[in-house]
């Protein structure tokens, strides 16, 4: 049996962040990427746009949603982190932001689009000093990252940290300069895997769009084994 894809960056709670405002697009959105071979989502709020503890209880409403609905869809709860948000997260609540086995535990983090700075880099040191592995977000959105912010990256991911391309730039949906880093990465064999960031109704990115650019297995058992045996801290 093909294995069902894994989305380990979507904005898919409503009334959080950017994403959907209402939990009808949730659904709509959900439906669409069961229909296109999705079986798990990460549900992954900016946190600092949402109260971490009330994380859970909003995925549980939308996965009720999504069984009352009959679509097929695991969604589990999640974060995604920026530098600043870290100071204000004690040891329980990036728990709750955090996946994988007790001796892999991974947060997503995300790199920024003004380009990789000292600010990010310190706190990737924080997490990593906190116990996480670090699934990195969007590398190829950040200004520059081609010409110095895969080398200032490059020590994170030789200590483990994982690449999670977005759906957008691989397919040629943004900047040309962000295609163009993440047709770089995955060209070099530099795409870890992959992962929607959608944000629906806008960017209603699905992970099978990412096909003729990327293995399968970028958006099935990679996302799989990250989410089932972790990222080394
Ligand atoms: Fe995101």
């Amino acid at each position: 049996m093909t294995p069902r894809a894994v989305d380990l960056h979507c904005h898919l709670l409503p009334g959080v962040d950017d994403g959907p405002q209402w939990m009808e697009e949730s659904v709509e959105y959900a439906r669409e990427a069961v229909a296109r071979g999705t079986g798990t989502i990460v549900a992954t709020p900016h946190v600092e746009q949402v109260d971490v503890r009330t994380i859970g209880d909003r995925v549980t409403e939308v996965q009720r949603a999504l069984d009352e609905e009959g679509i097929d869809l695991r969604v589990v709860p999640g974060g995604e982190l920026k530098p600043a948000s870290i100071g204000d997260l004690d040891a329980e609540e990036l728990e709750l932001l955090a996946h994988g086995p007790p001796d892999a535990r991974w947060l997503l983090y995300e790199v920024p689009f003004s380009g990789v700075d000292d600010a990010f880099l310190d706190g990737a040191h924080e997490l990593r000093s906190r116990g996480y592995g670090l699934l990195l977000a969007h590398p190829e959105r950040s200004r520059g990252f081609l010409e110095q912010g895969a080398a200032l990256l490059e020590p994170l991911v030789a200590a483990g940290a994982l690449f999670a391309v977005n759906v957008g730039p691989l397919t040629g949906h943004e900047k040309v300069e962000r295609t163009q880093a993440a047709r770089h990465l995955a060209e070099t064999g530099m795409v870890h895997l992959v992962a929607t960031d959608a944000h629906p109704p806008r960017r209603p990115y699905q992970l099978a769009d990412a096909e003729p650019w990327v293995d399968r297995s970028a958006f099935t058992v990679v996302p799989q084994r990250v989410l089932d045996d972790g990222v080394g801290a």
